[in-house]
Protein backbone atom coordinates (compact mmCIF):
# COMPACT_ATOMS: atom_id res chain seq x y z
CA UNK A 1 0.00 0.00 0.00
CA UNK A 2 1.58 3.49 -0.87
CA UNK A 3 -0.11 6.94 0.18
CA UNK A 4 1.19 10.18 -0.76
CA UNK A 5 2.47 13.27 1.54
CA UNK A 6 2.48 16.42 -0.12
CA UNK A 7 5.71 18.87 1.33
CA UNK A 8 5.74 22.17 0.81
CA UNK A 9 8.86 24.30 -0.75
CA UNK A 10 10.09 26.51 1.89
CA UNK A 11 10.61 30.25 1.16
CA UNK A 12 14.23 31.97 2.34
CA UNK A 13 12.21 34.13 4.71
CA UNK A 14 11.04 31.09 6.48
CA UNK A 15 14.35 29.78 6.32
CA UNK A 16 16.18 32.21 7.33
CA UNK A 17 14.00 32.66 10.14
CA UNK A 18 14.70 29.31 11.43
CA UNK A 19 18.38 29.68 10.93
CA UNK A 20 18.49 30.60 14.55
CA UNK A 21 21.02 28.41 16.03
CA UNK A 22 23.51 27.83 13.33
CA UNK A 23 24.70 24.48 14.50
CA UNK A 24 22.86 22.49 12.17
CA UNK A 25 21.24 23.50 8.54
CA UNK A 26 18.54 26.04 8.29
CA UNK A 27 16.40 22.96 6.16
CA UNK A 28 16.12 20.60 8.82
CA UNK A 29 12.83 21.98 9.98
CA UNK A 30 11.81 19.15 12.46
CA UNK A 31 14.82 20.67 14.45
CA UNK A 32 14.30 24.23 14.25
CA UNK A 33 10.23 24.63 13.66
CA UNK A 34 9.29 21.20 15.21
CA UNK A 35 5.15 23.45 14.97
CA UNK A 36 5.52 24.70 11.16
CA UNK A 37 3.86 23.33 8.55
CA UNK A 38 6.53 21.72 6.91
CA UNK A 39 7.56 19.72 10.10
CA UNK A 40 3.83 19.17 10.90
CA UNK A 41 3.85 16.84 7.56
CA UNK A 42 7.15 15.17 8.52
CA UNK A 43 5.23 14.43 11.49
CA UNK A 44 2.10 12.61 9.23
CA UNK A 45 4.65 10.57 7.05
CA UNK A 46 6.20 9.44 10.64
CA UNK A 47 2.73 8.36 11.55
CA UNK A 48 1.73 6.62 8.55
CA UNK A 49 4.92 4.76 8.70
CA UNK A 50 4.29 3.56 12.58
CA UNK A 51 0.73 2.98 11.37
CA UNK A 52 1.10 0.60 8.27
CA UNK A 53 -2.12 -1.76 8.29
CA UNK A 54 -0.53 -4.56 6.37
CA UNK A 55 2.98 -5.12 7.94
CA UNK A 56 4.69 -4.55 10.97
CA UNK A 57 6.84 -1.17 11.80
CA UNK A 58 9.76 -1.02 9.22
CA UNK A 59 12.87 -0.35 11.14
CA UNK A 60 15.27 -0.29 8.02
CA UNK A 61 13.59 2.44 5.79
CA UNK A 62 15.60 4.02 2.90
CA UNK A 63 14.51 7.22 0.90
CA UNK A 64 15.39 7.25 -2.78
CA UNK A 65 13.76 8.89 -5.51
CA UNK A 66 14.47 8.73 -9.48
CA UNK A 67 16.55 11.87 -10.27
CA UNK A 68 19.14 14.12 -8.65
CA UNK A 69 17.91 17.06 -6.36
CA UNK A 70 14.62 15.73 -5.51
CA UNK A 71 14.63 16.06 -1.60
CA UNK A 72 16.08 12.68 -0.63
CA UNK A 73 18.53 13.97 1.97
CA UNK A 74 16.33 16.73 3.31
CA UNK A 75 13.13 14.01 3.61
CA UNK A 76 15.55 11.26 5.11
CA UNK A 77 16.92 13.50 7.80
CA UNK A 78 13.92 15.13 9.07
CA UNK A 79 11.98 12.38 9.16
CA UNK A 80 15.55 10.88 11.03
CA UNK A 81 15.13 13.62 13.70
CA UNK A 82 11.22 12.79 13.75
CA UNK A 83 11.37 9.61 14.38
CA UNK A 84 14.26 10.50 17.53
CA UNK A 85 12.27 13.25 18.84
CA UNK A 86 8.82 12.06 18.83
CA UNK A 87 9.13 8.10 19.27
CA UNK A 88 11.90 8.24 21.88
CA UNK A 89 13.52 5.83 19.30
CA UNK A 90 17.26 5.07 18.70
CA UNK A 91 17.76 6.30 14.86
CA UNK A 92 20.66 5.59 12.71
CA UNK A 93 20.56 8.06 10.05
CA UNK A 94 22.70 6.34 6.95
CA UNK A 95 24.73 8.18 4.12
CA UNK A 96 24.92 5.77 1.69
CA UNK A 97 25.09 8.32 -1.50
CA UNK A 98 28.95 8.34 -1.87
CA UNK A 99 28.50 9.70 -5.15
CA UNK A 100 27.45 13.09 -3.40
CA UNK A 101 27.27 12.58 0.28
CA UNK A 102 25.47 15.76 2.08
CA UNK A 103 24.33 14.64 5.70
CA UNK A 104 27.67 15.63 6.93
CA UNK A 105 26.35 19.01 5.48
CA UNK A 106 23.14 19.22 6.95
CA UNK A 107 24.45 18.13 10.07
CA UNK A 108 27.59 20.73 9.62
CA UNK A 109 29.83 17.84 10.41
CA UNK A 110 33.32 17.51 8.99
CA UNK A 111 33.64 14.82 6.51
CA UNK A 112 34.47 11.68 8.36
CA UNK A 113 34.78 7.89 7.54
CA UNK A 114 31.84 5.85 6.95
CA UNK A 115 30.27 3.89 4.62
CA UNK A 116 32.89 3.77 1.80
CA UNK A 117 36.02 2.89 4.60
CA UNK A 118 33.98 -0.45 6.29
CA UNK A 119 33.32 -1.62 2.81
CA UNK A 120 36.51 -1.06 2.10
CA UNK A 121 37.72 -2.75 5.29
CA UNK A 122 39.57 0.18 6.26
CA UNK A 123 37.49 0.94 9.14
CA UNK A 124 34.87 -0.85 11.89
CA UNK A 125 31.58 0.48 12.73
CA UNK A 126 31.86 1.81 15.91
CA UNK A 127 34.59 4.17 14.89
CA UNK A 128 32.48 5.92 12.39
CA UNK A 129 29.55 6.46 14.29
CA UNK A 130 28.75 10.14 14.61
CA UNK A 131 26.61 11.34 18.02
CA UNK A 132 24.76 14.38 16.91
CA UNK A 133 23.42 17.40 19.11
CA UNK A 134 19.98 15.83 18.77
CA UNK A 135 19.37 12.91 21.55
CA UNK A 136 18.66 9.82 20.00
CA UNK A 137 20.06 10.30 16.46
CA UNK A 138 23.26 8.56 15.16
CA UNK A 139 24.77 9.58 12.13
CA UNK A 140 26.68 6.84 10.10
CA UNK A 141 28.56 9.56 7.36
CA UNK A 142 29.86 8.10 3.58
CA UNK A 143 32.81 8.63 3.44
CA UNK A 144 35.89 10.94 4.85
CA UNK A 145 37.68 11.12 1.36
CA UNK A 146 35.31 10.51 -2.03
CA UNK A 147 36.20 7.02 -3.21
CA UNK A 148 37.17 6.77 -6.93
CA UNK A 149 34.54 4.31 -7.73
CA UNK A 150 31.07 5.29 -5.64
CA UNK A 151 29.03 2.89 -7.70
CA UNK A 152 30.93 -0.15 -7.31
CA UNK A 153 31.38 0.05 -3.69
CA UNK A 154 27.59 0.78 -3.12
CA UNK A 155 26.59 -2.35 -5.73
CA UNK A 156 28.44 -4.48 -4.02
CA UNK A 157 27.28 -7.12 -1.60
CA UNK A 158 29.25 -5.66 1.13
CA UNK A 159 26.83 -2.97 1.05
CA UNK A 160 24.20 -5.10 1.57
CA UNK A 161 25.58 -6.88 4.51
CA UNK A 162 26.85 -3.50 6.19
CA UNK A 163 23.36 -2.55 6.36
CA UNK A 164 22.32 -5.92 7.86
CA UNK A 165 24.82 -5.68 9.98
CA UNK A 166 23.61 -2.70 11.00
CA UNK A 167 20.27 -3.13 11.55
CA UNK A 168 20.74 -6.12 13.95
CA UNK A 169 23.51 -4.06 15.70
CA UNK A 170 21.19 -2.53 18.18
CA UNK A 171 17.73 -4.46 17.91
CA UNK A 172 15.50 -1.85 18.02
CA UNK A 173 16.70 1.10 16.58
CA UNK A 174 15.73 2.60 13.39
CA UNK A 175 17.80 2.46 10.18
CA UNK A 176 17.02 5.29 7.64
CA UNK A 177 19.12 5.41 4.94
CA UNK A 178 19.89 8.37 2.36
CA UNK A 179 20.45 6.85 -1.27
CA UNK A 180 21.45 8.03 -4.99
CA UNK A 181 18.68 9.01 -6.93
CA UNK A 182 17.99 5.46 -8.99
CA UNK A 183 18.99 6.81 -12.40
CA UNK A 184 22.40 7.33 -11.01
CA UNK A 185 22.40 3.83 -10.01
CA UNK A 186 23.06 0.53 -11.95
CA UNK A 187 22.04 -1.40 -9.33
CA UNK A 188 19.45 0.02 -6.82
CA UNK A 189 18.22 -3.47 -5.72
CA UNK A 190 20.89 -3.84 -3.16
CA UNK A 191 20.18 -1.71 -0.83
CA UNK A 192 16.24 -2.06 -1.53
CA UNK A 193 16.75 -5.76 -0.89
CA UNK A 194 18.01 -5.71 2.51
CA UNK A 195 15.42 -2.99 3.82
CA UNK A 196 12.30 -3.27 5.48
CA UNK A 197 10.54 0.09 3.78
CA UNK A 198 11.01 2.78 0.78
CA UNK A 199 10.18 5.83 0.67
CA UNK A 200 9.97 7.41 -2.28
CA UNK A 201 10.68 11.05 -3.35
CA UNK A 202 9.02 13.33 -6.11
CA UNK A 203 9.69 16.45 -6.59
CA UNK A 204 6.77 18.96 -7.66
CA UNK A 205 6.47 20.14 -11.45
CA UNK A 206 10.17 18.22 -11.85
CA UNK A 207 10.02 14.75 -11.64
CA UNK A 208 8.29 13.80 -14.65
CA UNK A 209 6.01 10.83 -14.75
CA UNK A 210 7.52 8.53 -17.00
CA UNK A 211 11.25 9.16 -15.17
CA UNK A 212 9.42 8.08 -11.88
CA UNK A 213 7.65 4.99 -13.41
CA UNK A 214 11.58 3.96 -14.57
CA UNK A 215 11.93 4.10 -10.52
CA UNK A 216 9.39 2.52 -9.13
CA UNK A 217 9.59 0.13 -11.96
CA UNK A 218 13.55 -1.15 -10.88
CA UNK A 219 12.26 -1.39 -7.07
CA UNK A 220 10.42 -3.92 -5.08
CA UNK A 221 6.99 -2.72 -5.44
CA UNK A 222 6.25 -4.16 -2.42
CA UNK A 223 8.32 -2.49 -0.28
CA UNK A 224 7.08 0.69 -1.00
CA UNK A 225 5.20 2.30 1.85
CA UNK A 226 5.16 6.01 1.44
CA UNK A 227 5.50 8.55 -1.56
CA UNK A 228 6.33 12.13 -0.47
CA UNK A 229 5.77 15.13 -3.24
CA UNK A 230 8.01 17.35 -1.95
CA UNK A 231 8.46 21.33 -2.72
CA UNK A 232 5.07 22.11 -3.30
CA UNK A 233 4.61 25.62 -3.89
CA UNK A 234 1.31 26.14 -4.60
CA UNK A 235 -0.23 26.89 -1.33
CA UNK A 236 -3.88 26.68 -0.75
CA UNK A 237 -4.12 30.82 -1.05
CA UNK A 238 -2.41 30.98 -3.74
CA UNK A 239 -4.41 28.45 -5.77
CA UNK A 240 -7.50 30.30 -4.84
CA UNK A 241 -5.48 33.37 -6.75
CA UNK A 242 -4.86 31.34 -9.90
CA UNK A 243 -8.57 29.87 -9.73
CA UNK A 244 -9.86 33.01 -9.33
CA UNK A 245 -7.49 34.32 -12.59
CA UNK A 246 -8.37 31.15 -14.65
CA UNK A 247 -12.82 32.45 -13.72
CA UNK A 248 -11.66 35.93 -15.34
CA UNK A 249 -9.66 34.76 -18.10
CA UNK A 250 -12.48 32.41 -19.22
CA UNK A 251 -15.22 34.80 -18.26
CA UNK A 252 -13.22 37.50 -21.04
CA UNK A 253 -12.95 34.47 -23.53
CA UNK A 254 -16.71 33.85 -23.70
N1 LIG B 1 10.77 21.32 0.59
C1 LIG B 1 11.85 22.03 0.25
N2 LIG B 1 11.86 23.38 0.41
C2 LIG B 1 12.94 24.10 0.07
N3 LIG B 1 14.08 23.60 -0.44
C3 LIG B 1 14.13 22.27 -0.63
C4 LIG B 1 13.02 21.42 -0.29
N4 LIG B 1 13.36 20.13 -0.60
C5 LIG B 1 14.63 20.19 -1.09
N5 LIG B 1 15.09 21.46 -1.12
C6 LIG B 1 16.42 21.90 -1.58
O1 LIG B 1 16.67 21.25 -2.82
C7 LIG B 1 18.02 20.83 -2.90
C8 LIG B 1 18.07 19.32 -3.08
O2 LIG B 1 17.63 18.69 -1.88
P1 LIG B 1 18.34 17.36 -1.36
O3 LIG B 1 19.81 17.53 -1.30
O4 LIG B 1 17.65 16.91 -0.13
O5 LIG B 1 17.95 16.42 -2.59
P2 LIG B 1 18.53 14.99 -2.95
O6 LIG B 1 17.41 14.27 -3.63
O7 LIG B 1 19.13 14.36 -1.76
O8 LIG B 1 19.66 15.37 -4.02
P3 LIG B 1 20.83 14.40 -4.55
O9 LIG B 1 20.17 13.44 -5.50
O10 LIG B 1 21.75 15.34 -5.26
O11 LIG B 1 21.44 13.73 -3.38
C9 LIG B 1 18.71 21.29 -1.62
O12 LIG B 1 19.31 22.53 -1.85
C10 LIG B 1 17.55 21.43 -0.66
O13 LIG B 1 17.83 22.33 0.35
MG1 LIG C 1 21.02 13.62 -1.41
Amino acid sequence: MTISKALEKQDHEFLRESGMNGQLDDHLYMYHMPYSYTAEQIRKLRTHIFHLTDRKVPRVIMVTSALPGEGKSLIASNLAIAIAKGEDQHVLLVDCDLRKPSLYQLFKDPPSRGVSEIIQGKARIEDCLVTTSIENLTILPAAKEAPANPSELLESKKAGALIRELAERDGDWFVIIDTPPVQATVDPKIIADVVEGIIMVARYRYTREAEFKMALEVLPREKIIGIVLNAVDELPVKKYKYNKYKYYKNYYSR
